[in-house]
């Protein structure tokens, strides 16, 4: 008798196991699928998050967007060249703020050289300082980590000098049409008179002058256009670059 139950049993053992296998194997991909599709809105929800960090930051510093996210970008490669900056022992020989030490003075290195100048100096500095410099060659370092180190020796030379602003004097040069008249970089073009070093010459007052109304120093009939409605930070930024050339 018991040993027919048993074999009643067993059957039924078999089928209820596999009847649960199929459903399970099925849960199991539902939950993967879930898991996956969580994932990608949370992707989704943390993009978005940043962008509108960046709106915000673009309303609030009324800057169009890009410009916005290259500051962004600009100041965590800044923070990523101080790290090296302490850890790659620069820091013992320019000093904590580029005011030099064992080292020349790093503070407006930044606008007295061009950028290839700077690269070698860092990582093969006897093209530029002879077979006999004291300065290690750090060959070691990655294109990009090169870039973020002169990103942050921007941050020693002080106020108008600032690396973002010149940036920015940059683009507004081009968008005001400073460059038609006065060239690439002062340069001078058809219409307008070379200006080059123009901002060691006069006072800054004199220049802010000429750029808002140039009236006052040229005379009524100058061609020079007032730009009387530029903001005064812009005519700022606009100066920051003028002083690069
Ligand atoms: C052992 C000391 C020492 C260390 C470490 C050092 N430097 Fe220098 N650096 C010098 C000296 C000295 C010079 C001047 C050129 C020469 O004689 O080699 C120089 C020149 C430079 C220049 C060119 C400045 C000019 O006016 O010509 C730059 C830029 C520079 N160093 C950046 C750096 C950075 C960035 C680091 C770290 C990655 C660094 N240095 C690490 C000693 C050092
Ligand atoms: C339409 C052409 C034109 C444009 C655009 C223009 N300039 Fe000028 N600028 C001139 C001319 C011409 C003079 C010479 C003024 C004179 O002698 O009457 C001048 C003079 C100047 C001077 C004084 C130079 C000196 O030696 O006295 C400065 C500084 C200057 N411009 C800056 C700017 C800036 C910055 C911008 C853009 C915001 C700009 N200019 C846009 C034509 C232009």
């Amino acid at each position: 008798m018991l040993y027919g139950i048993g074999l009643l049993l067993v059957p039924f053992f078999f089928l209820a196991g596999t009847a649960f296998a199929q459903p399970l194997e099925e849960l199991k991909k539902q939950l993967d699928e879930t898991r996956e599709i969580i994932k990608k809105q949370q992707e989704i929800i943390e993009s978005q998050k940043a962008k509108i960090e960046l709106l915000e930051k673009a309303i609030k510093e009324k800057v169009p967007p890009e410009v916005a996210e290259r500051e962004t970008l600009l100041k965590e490669s800044i923070e990523r060249g101080k790290n090296i900056y302490s850890s790659k022992g620069c820091l013992e020989c320019h000093g904590e703020e580029g005011q030099g030490a064992k080292g020349p003075v790093l503070k407006g290195v930044i606008l007295k050289y061009d950028e290839e100048f700077l690269v070698l100096s860092i990582t093969n500095p006897t093209v530029h300082h002879g077979p006999k410099a004291l300065m290690p060659a750090f060959a070691g370092l990655q294109n990009d980590e090169v870039g973020d180190v002169l990103n942050f020796l921007t941050t020693f030379t002080p106020g108008r000098e600032n690396l973002e602003r010149i940036e920015r004097g940059k683009r507004l040069w081009n968008k005001l049409g400073c460059l038609q008249c006065h060239g690439l970089r002062g340069e001078g073009g058809v219409t307008g008179p070379a200006i080059i070093g123009i901002t060691k010459k006069y006072k800054y007052d004199w220049i802010r002058l000429c750029i808002t109304r140039p009236e006052v120093h040229h005379g009524k009939k100058t061609e020079m256009p007032a730009f009387s409605e530029v903001p005064f930070m812009d005519v700022e930024a606009v100066i920051d670059f003028m002083n690069t050339f």
